[in-house]
């Protein structure tokens, strides 16, 4: 199979789909790989690298014009105009951005978006989700330390006490539980929220205090619960209550990184104007949802700010700060759904859809949108 692995052209992206350790092993599977120049340069991965595996280094349109592309985001319109019809495109193609995935079926393309991968067992290696939310939280983190003038751990010196840092994790889910065990490494004291019950015990494990706000009807317990392990949105009553809970943590944090989402809904807001008022000057905000439009009602996508003495960090796409990890990560778990779809030495793709992983990423096959 002849494959493509371009440069990521998305602004602020800065991942590569196939790092040199898995073009090997795509190569030991008897494919060729076609890469694009420099396309893993910022995940420290140069061209030398890849060649020095047996890949072949092309320009755009060779890497794009290949039966299989293996990418991080969703094509471009031009780069979509340098690919084949029939040909097959890998990557976080964005399962909610309708638009996107109309285009790619108008194309001719068979898409799989990763992200829509169950939250299964089997599923788990090729999770793009949490091997990228993972990272994120870790960031989070490491860019609130970088900008908080003060110390995380506390600290007893000749010169006197400091305290530790008090940080709020809101949403505890993968890039929160990093966020919480990152903190932690720190020396932070650690409050986390979440509508789910069951995270109550992971984040104690972690040694972090979970922010109870008890369910008092029904409706708002089978909320809780979700579906298929994600959150819903909940009734405005709990939320209320959480609102008032989380706002008093929040008025003493010196930290608050939040991660609440609901998949393909915007973030549901849990840090209001007040709320940021009622903040220390020099605390800091990490707002992991910029990109769903953000969990802090004064958070800026994409920019950092300073709101009433509060720098709110609006960043759209922490894994692409840690490139060469979240590459390395991202193209294990492509290369693990490959698995799926490329039997050793096919020539041509298959798309068994008895497979629940494959008919889930299925976006695009035939000219038609399969899922929205
Ligand atoms: P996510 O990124 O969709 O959401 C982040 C967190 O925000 C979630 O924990 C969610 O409950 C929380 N949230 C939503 N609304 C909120 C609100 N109003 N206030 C506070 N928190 C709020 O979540 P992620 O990280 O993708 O995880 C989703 C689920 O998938 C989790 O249950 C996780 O344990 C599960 N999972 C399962 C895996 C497996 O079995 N293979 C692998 C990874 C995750």
């Amino acid at each position: 199979m002849l494959i493509g692995v371009p440069l990521e052209t998305a602004a602020s992206d800065t991942r590569v789909a196939v790092t040199p350790e898995t073009a090997k092993k795509l190569m030991a599977q008897g494919h060729q790989l076609f890469v694009q120049a420099g396309a893993g340069l910022k995940a420290s991965a140069p061209d030398a690298a890849y060649a020095a595996v047996g890949a072949e280094i092309v320009d755009a349109k060779a890497a794009f014009g290949r039966d299989l592309v293996l990418k991080v985001r969703s094509p471009s319109v031009e780069e979509i105009a340098l690919m084949k019809r029939g040909a097959t495109v890998v990557g976080m193609l964005n399962p909610f951005d309708h638009e996107g995935l109309e285009r790619l079926a108008a194309a001719g393309l068979t898409s799989f978006a990763l992200e829509a991968a169950p939250r299964t067992t089997r599923a788990q290696s090729m999770d793009v989700l949490s091997s990228q939310a993972n990272i994120a939280g870790y960031k989070a983190v490491i860019i609130a330390a970088d900008r908080y003038q003060k110390f995380f751990p506390m600290l007893m010196t000749a010169a006197g006490t400091v305290k530790a840092a008090r940080v709020v994790i809101l949403g505890v889910g993968v890039a929160g539980l990093q966020a919480i065990a990152t903190a932690k490494r720190l020396g932070a004291v650690i409050e986390a929220s979440d509508v789910r019950p069951s995270v109550k015990e992971q984040v104690e494990s972690l040694g972090a205090k979970f922010i109870d706000v008890p369910y008092e009807t029904a409706e708002e317990k089978e909320a809780a619960e979700g579906v298929g392990g994600y959150a819903r949105p909940m009734p405005e009553s709990w939320l209320a209550r959480q609102r008032a809970e989380v706002a008093k943590r929040v008025a003493a944090a010196d930290v608050v990184i939040s991660t609440a989402l609901i998949p393909g809904r915007p973030a549901p807001k849990l840090v209001s104007a007040e709320m940021v008022q009622s903040m220390k000057p020099g605390s800091v905000i990490v707002d992991l949802a910029a990109a769903n439009g953000g969990n802090c009602a004064l958070t800026q996508p994409g920019q950092t700010v300073l709101q009433h003495g509060v720098t709110i960090v609006g960043e759209m796409n922490l894994p692409a700060l840690v490139a060469a990890d979240a590459s390395a990560l991202y193209a294990r778990n492509v290369l693990d759904f490959l698995k799926l779809i490329l039997p050793k030495d096919a020539a041509a793709v298959h798309v068994p859809l008895d497979d629940d992983i494959v008919a889930a990423c299925l976006m695009t096959q035939g000219g038609r949108v399969k899922r929205s």
